[in-house]
């Protein structure tokens, strides 16, 4: 009995140091079983009781459950603050500071191209223009030959036009990435003569057709990608003076000059006879009296018009086809097209 007290002393003082030094719950839960699992020490030593003389059974057999009390209570309190520990390791992991401030979203804005085409649509709009739209993707009819554009015209050669591949990777020579809005005044005709064609005569046909186009060039001034804006009117008296005017005002008041000047400089185009250029000229600013060329326009071609369905003994129209790329340089100053297509905040943040 002398030698019992101090060994179970040194048992319980080995298993508290074991405990601490137990630093995840599965290691603290093997260090258990070495004193009081079934083959623990301290197991063992009440299994060894029995053995002992009656006198000296109950003073040992309270030594020894005093002895598994304390490593009991020295295991849970380890045990709480292996978990306590766990606790505080996530709790710095998942650290929150509610008090930063938050990093909100930004507004959008309207891209300084959208904004002349809404301006462009709403100004063409209030003279009775509808919007009319047409694939990216079109067929080599619709954007060349029904436009009266000649099998060899350079236009059609594989330097300017992007043409699209076949599931096999082969050139497919019918189907391209439009070059221009111009297709757009083919579908608009013939869907119009479709849908009137219980009438007698053809209610007039007026429409702008925005969107982008793709050509094979790239600098300072040209994206392989960049808008136009067509314009076509149709009707039964539709003359070149008609042209003159309404593209005149348009650009007066889409500039918000009144002594802007505006030329019409003969010129060509397979889908119009006669065509012009336009050029316009600034009475004030940087600009002041340069000329510069804004849109190509025309009386529709009589080809044109039987390709959209239309008599041209009968009907008349003009055509116009734009650069809002360009007419949002001049309205902005801006003097790289680029800066339009790089999606750099600093520059669009500066029109909204
Ligand atoms: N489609 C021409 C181009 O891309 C622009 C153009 C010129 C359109 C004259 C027209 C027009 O409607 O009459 O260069």
């Amino acid at each position: 009995m002398e030698t019992l007290e101090p060994n179970l002393a040194d048992l319980v003082a080995l298993a508290a140091a074991e405990f601490t030094a137990a630093t995840e719950p599965a290691k603290l839960e093997e260090a258990k079983a070495r004193y009081l699992g079934k083959d623990g020490s301290l197991t063992a030593l009440l299994k060894g009781l029995g053995k002992l003389p009656a006198e000296e059974r109950k003073q040992a057999g309270a030594a020894i459950n005093k002895a598994r009390d304390q490593v009991e209570s020295a295991l849970v309190a380890r045990r709480e603050a292996l978990r306590e520990a766990t606790l505080q390791a996530q709790l710095a992991a998942e650290a929150l500071d509610v008090t930063l401030p938050g990093r909100g979203s930004r507004p959008g804005g309207i891209h300084p191209v959208t904004r002349t085409l809404d301006r462009i649509e709403q100004l063409f709009r209030s003279i009775g223009f509808e919007v009319a739209e047409g694939p990216e993707i079109e067929t080599d009819w619709h954007n060349f030959t029904a436009l009266n554009t000649p099998e060899k015209h350079p236009a059609r050669s594989m330097h300017d036009t992007f043409y699209l591949l076949d599931a096999g990777g082969k050139v497919q020579d019918d189907v391209l990435l439009r070059t221009h809005t111009s297709p757009v005044q083919i579908r608009t005709l013939l869907a119009h003569v479709e849908k009137y064609k219980h009438l007698d005569t053809l209610p007039e046909v007026r429409v702008i057709c925005p969107g982008r186009v793709y050509r094979v060039d790239s600098d300072a001034t040209h994206s392989p990608m960049f808008h136009q804006v067509e314009g076509l009117w149709v009707g039964e008296n539709v003359s070149f003076a008609d042209l003159r005017g309404v593209v005149a005002d348009f650009l007066r008041r889409f500039f918000e000059s009144e002594d802007l000047k505006v030329r019409f400089r003969p010129s060509f185009f397979p889908f119009t006879e006669p065509s012009a250029e336009i050029d316009v000229a600034f009475m004030s600013g940087p600009l002041e009296g340069r000329w510069l060329e804004i849109a190509g326009c025309g009386m529709v071609h009589p080809n044109v018009m039987r390709c959209g369905g239309i008599d041209p003994e009968r009907y008349t129209g003009f055509a116009f086809g734009m650069g809002p790329d360009r007419l949002t340089m001049l309205r902005y100053g801006i003097n790289d097209l680029r800066l339009f297509y790089e999606g750099d905040l600093r520059f669009l943040s500066q029109f909204n």
